[in-house]
């Protein structure tokens, strides 16, 4: 598989609304495979398609407690509970760090690289990641939600 490379603010490819995903085939497993590995090579705790310039709703998420890499493709938030104000910050806004609004928990229903529709259900980090990455597919960059520049 293969490192790609991270598009950066200012690149219009974040700005851009991403796209359902009909069908799972190979490049989409291609992708989700490549996605984690550079995920894990810039140690972010999630990456969404359209900052390796691919405008699908496909997103990776890991935490690193004891669940695993989540692979989420067309995830919508079903359900939202309280809120939170952390510091966030971005693989593709490299310099910048700052708190934004989230909900304190999430779930969110995606289909996972199989095809199977699942529930992941997220506080704390967890929580923030699923809205951050979400956001990304949206066109949506933290820095859009910045309370407080960290
Ligand atoms: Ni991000």
């Amino acid at each position: 598989m293969a490192i790609r490379n991270i598009r950066t603010e200012g690149d219009e490819v974040l700005r851009k609304r991403s796209k359902e995903v009909a069908v799972i085939d190979q490049k989409i497993k291609d992708l989700v495979e490549d996605m984690i590995d550079t995920m894990y090579h810039a140690e972010g705790v999630g990456l969404a398609a359209p900052q390796v310039g691919i405008l699908k709703r496909i997103a990776v998420i890991d935490v690193y407690d004891e669940t695993g890499v989540k692979v989420l493709i067309n995830p919508k938030i079903i359900r939202e509970e309280g809120e939170q104000f952390e510091v966030e910050g971005c693989l593709s806004v490299p310099e910048r760090a700052g708190s934004v609004r989230r909900p304190a928990k999430v779930w969110v229903e995606a289909l996972n690289e199989n095809g199977q529709t699942y529930v992941v259900e997220g506080e704390e980090l967890l929580a923030r990641a699923l809205c951050h990455e979400i956001d990304h597919l949206d066109g949506v960059l933290f820095i859009d939600k910045l309370i407080e520049e960290a």
